[in-house]
């Protein structure tokens, strides 16, 4: 489906060698957020983006979001780069490409009833049109996403629980019936049985309308349950992407080898699992070869230069291991 000026092509989203480097302390020390990122969703896909905390997932969806702009690449939305929307464009993508966060309380204020943030936004999406019934539009939003309205509306905040408010950012980011959907670690503060109510919703969407999601986490398990595709992030760069049984089940980057292999099971969140922190990388350490090779049980001599991300069948993999594979 397409409207408004957008094109009907292949892919709904792309991201064609996307950067973002942040200028940080006194001395404006680059820090290197997101490095040449690359990857497309299809209509309809789920998608997860992977990677341990301060891996550029956040970043990444920000900048889809156009809250931050690209130091370099570009983000094309059906066709157009939505870094180059001007004027109503702007109003038409947000129309079309929606977000979730973590933290569903800090995304409502706490001094307005739950119906006030919605109407808020229905209103600016509306863009001065009125010819809907406002009340109507968000009982059927709150509906969608199992919420009673007689027992949410008239209420605060924080009067709800965290699962019953993610439920509202959610109804909230429907009301303008976006074709996708950037959900940042929409389930991570979540209890668990309130997580996979939230995913079931989220697949919901997808099979009844089609609607295509960015599903940022780093629960491995959740990803595996929900996902079409995955996208393995490491510092900045894309590590491995692919179908979500051949990256998760048959994994080829040492990374994605390493992150399976040191659990029996897909149910634990990757820090926990490998102990994993992440420091900030200064822009010249990242710019030499491969950077996972400080950890990587397989380096060799190549993997001093930065290697290519090499298209194996249908699968992306970043790593000189595979280099005389590609097809
Ligand atoms: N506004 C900012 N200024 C400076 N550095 C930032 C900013 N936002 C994020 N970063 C840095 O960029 C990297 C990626 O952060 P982020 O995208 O939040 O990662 P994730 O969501 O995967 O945890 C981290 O090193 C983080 O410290
Ligand atoms: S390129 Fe080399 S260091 Fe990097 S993941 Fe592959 S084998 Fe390991
Ligand atoms: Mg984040």
């Amino acid at each position: 489906m397409t409207r408004g000026v957008w094109n009907l092509c292949a892919n709904i989203l792309e991201l064609r060698g996307v950067t973002k480097v942040f200028k940080t302390g006194l001395t404006g020390k680059p820090v290197v957020a997101v490095d040449k990122v690359s990857f497309a969703l299809r209509e309809g896909e789920i998608l997860s983006l992977l990677g341990e905390s301060g891996s550029g997932k956040s970043t990444i969806a920000r900048m889809i979001l156009r809250f931050l702009k690209p130091t370099q690449g570009s983000i094309i939305y059906r066709g157009k780069d939505v870094w180059r929307l001007q004027g109503r464009e702007v109003l038409e993508y947000y129309q079309e490409v929606q977000g979730i966060f973590q933290d569903p309380y800090s995304s409502f204020n706490p001094i307005h009833r739950v119906e006030h943030h919605l109407k808020q936004a229905l209103r600016s999406l509306a863009d001065g049109k009125k010819n809907f019934d406002e009340d109507n539009v968000i009982r059927e939003a709150m509906e969608r996403v199992g919420l009673n309205p007689q027992n949410v509306m008239g209420k605060y905040p924080h009067e709800l629980s965290g699962g019953q408010l993610q439920r509202l950012s959610i109804a909230r980011a429907l009301l303008a019936r976006p074709r996708l959907l950037v959900a940042d670690e929409p389930v991570s503060m979540l209890d668990a049985s309130t997580r996979v109510d939230l995913l079931n919703i989220l697949a919901e969407l997808r099979d009844e309308e089609r609607m295509t999601i960015i599903l940022i986490g780093h629960d491995l398990s959740l990803a595996y349950y929900i996902s079409d595709t995955v996208v393995v992030l490491y510092r900045g760069s894309v590590m491995e992407s692919g179908h979500v049984d051949e990256v998760l089940m048959r994994p080829k980057h040492p990374y994605t080898r390493l992150l399976l292999d040191s659990v029996p099971q897909l149910d634990k969140k990757w820090e926990h699992r490998m102990g994993l922190e992440n420091g900030d990388q200064d822009y010249d350490e990242l710019s030499k070869g491969c950077k996972f090779a400080p950890r990587c049980p397989k380096r060799f001599d190549k993997c001093e230069e930065t290697p290519p991300l090499l298209t194996l069948g249908s699968r992306r993999v970043s790593c000189w291991l595979y280099a005389d594979r590609q097809s």
